[in-house]
């Protein structure tokens, strides 16, 4: 990765599916503080990078790339795109539970969502989420439906 960057092939470089320890191997070669970006499972249902993995990211400047961010379509948690939860908060943005979802993955401003889509209309919709911004009343909601972990839990993998 690094000669890649030196022949200008590449600009910058990042790893996937890296835990904490992962991130503290690579921390430990040469060039590994290098890596600007982890790209990770992460959505509302799944938020276990949270309790320690995050904060990690965030002390060592390492910026995280959600992917299955839509929890593919809802198919990785059952009733993700059915809550209640996420219906009331996009009935207050006059927006759809998608757009909810990826706002949330985003709403710290150091995230890149990374949501596939073959559906032109999806695609439009999914960009129209950026606009989206939510407020402490839908974050509490959201939590009180998918809480924040309090404990160290596996890295969810797709
Ligand atoms: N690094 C890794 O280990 C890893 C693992 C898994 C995935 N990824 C990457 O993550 C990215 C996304 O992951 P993913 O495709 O598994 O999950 P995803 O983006 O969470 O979900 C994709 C599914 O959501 C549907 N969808 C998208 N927008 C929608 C909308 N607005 N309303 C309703 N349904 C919508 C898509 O259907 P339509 O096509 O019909 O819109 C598709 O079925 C991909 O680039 C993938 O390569 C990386």
């Amino acid at each position: 990765m690094e000669e890649l960057v030196e022949h200008g092939k590449i600009g910058a470089w990042g790893v996937s599916n890296f835990d904490v320890d992962d991130m503290e191997e690579l921390w430990r070669i040469p060039d590994g503080q290098h890596c600007q970006v982890n790209q990770v499972l992460y959505h509302p249902a799944s938020r276990g990078i949270e309790f320690n993995l995050l904060p990690w990211m965030r002390s060592h400047d390492v910026a995280l790339m959600a992917y299955c961010p839509l929890a593919q379509a809802g198919s990785l948690r059952r009733g993700l795109f059915s809550s209640p939860e996420l219906t009331a908060v996009a009935q207050r943005h006059e927006a759809t539970v998608p757009q909810v979802i990826l706002a949330w993955d985003v709403r710290d401003g150091h995230t890149v969502a990374i949501p596939k889509s073959c559906t032109p209309e999806h695609a439009r919709e999914n960009a129209a989420a950026a606009n989206i911004q939510l407020d402490t009343e839908d974050l509490a909601l959201i939590d009180k439906a998918w809480p924040a972990p309090s404990r160290k839990v596996p890295l969810d993998i797709q």
